[in-house]
């Protein structure tokens, strides 16, 4: 288990001085760092087609940007350059580890874990991210710079693939070593660079914005077939214009958009199917033989079994007014409120036990989702 030591700050202290506000390095964040991965392992995982990866290398400042799978790892050559590989912790239970000291933020917040692996002088170039990152430094040691959000920065495409910043005043420039952990909120510049063969691990973040939300919102209105209301005039009066589109009439039109944003049935269930999406593949295996809702309920009640939640499952949950709607990957669960204990069992923590749940005292309904997520291969034991 990995214990986070955020300097002398305190969770909420970080919060409130650093988080979506400016970087921190923090030194030794985690004492007597241990990589939960090989550079090897990192490589297998490369040369999977489910899994998304990539080499960048820089030799003479010519970019390069290579999509995997890869077959062979050439271009990852002995200096000059870096594999990346997303998500590593959908499919090694070990890195999936590292996610959890930063827990304190949000489920839904959370997006995955990337790791690379750099040669001496390896890295993608100084860019921006759109999303907070924290990168911890595994085996190795790597220069990191990182700049102030400045918006006269010109971003460019060193080619098709790889997007890069001209260069940048820093305001931490530092040497990352094993356990060191840099913090960097959206929109900061930043480059490292390997001084020998490093490890990365960077936990990223999600945050919507407006275009991805009403697109989703939209695709969710035509799913369930909602939104059928249309426009009405019954008090229509005439003007002296044919041509005008009156500001009442502007203002009627959004108010009929409105009324579906503030149909919080629709709202929230549409919130929790998009929010608990995950963006890359699962190693999801479902149980060959299914167990029943009855096996389940008797196992709860009887005896001592421990469940781990699958890495890359994504469980949040929201109370509607007389329900509670619990989200996993994309699908809702609507469950009483008596089992919001339940719940929390599942959405926070990374492992759960009979014993606990049946300490909850679950509903039925809760028993028939949690055999469904069970049977689904979202938690196993
Ligand atoms: C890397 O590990 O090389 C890239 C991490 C980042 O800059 O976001
Ligand atoms: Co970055």
């Amino acid at each position: 288990m990995y214990q986070l030591k955020i300097n002398n700050l305190c969770e909420q202290e970080f919060l409130n001085q650093y988080w979506q506000k400016k970087p921190l390095l923090i030194k030794q964040g985690f004492t007597d760092f241990q990589d939960p991965i090989e550079a090897e392992e990192l490589a297998g995982l490369a040369m999977e087609e489910s899994i998304e990866s990539r080499i960048v290398t820089n030799h003479n400042n010519d970019w390069q940007a290579y999509q995997g799978p890869f077959e062979d790892f050439e271009k990852l050559t002995e200096q000059h350059s870096t594999l990346l590989v997303q998500a590593v912790d959908h499919w090694h239970s070990d890195a999936a580890q590292l996610l959890h000291p930063f827990r304190f933020i949000p489920n839904w917040r959370i997006d995955d874990l990337m790791i690379s692996y750099s040669t001496p002088k390896g890295g993608v170039g100084p860019h921006l991210d759109q999303y907070d990152v924290f990168i911890i430094q595994g085996e190795g040691k790597r220069h990191w710079r990182v700049g102030l959000p400045d918006p006269t920065l010109k971003q460019f495409a060193q080619n098709k693939k790889l997007l890069q910043v001209e260069q940048f005043e820093a305001v931490i420039d530092c040497i990352l070593e094993p356990g060191d952990i840099l913090y960097i909120p959206p929109g900061c510049p930043h480059e490292g660079y390997a001084i020998e063969n490093a490890l990365n691990y960077s936990v990223g973040f999600r945050a919507p914005n407006q275009q991805d939300l009403f697109s989703s919102f939209a695709d969710h209105v035509i799913d369930t077939d909602s939104g059928q209301k249309r426009y009405t005039d019954h008090t229509l009066a005439l003007r002296d214009s044919k041509g005008e589109l009156l500001q009442s009439e502007t203002d009627k039109v959004k108010t009929l958009m409105q009324a579906l944003l503030n149909n919080d049935e629709l709202f929230k269930h549409w919130l929790g199917n998009t929010l608990s999406q995950a963006k890359h593949e699962m190693d999801l295996a479902p149980l060959e033989e299914p167990i029943t809702c009855e096996q389940m309920s008797e196992l709860i009640a009887n005896n001592a079994e421990e469940f781990e939640r699958l890495g890359g499952v994504r469980a949040i949950y929201q109370q509607l007014e007389d329900t509670l709607l619990l989200s996993i990957n994309g699908e809702n669960y609507p469950l009483p409120l008596c089992d919001l204990n339940a719940v929390t069992l599942l959405t926070d923590h990374d492992y759960v036990n009979t014993d606990d749940l049946n300490a909850a005292q679950p509903s039925l309904v809760f028993i028939q989702t949690f055999t469904t997520l069970v049977n689904e291969g979202m938690w196993f034991n």
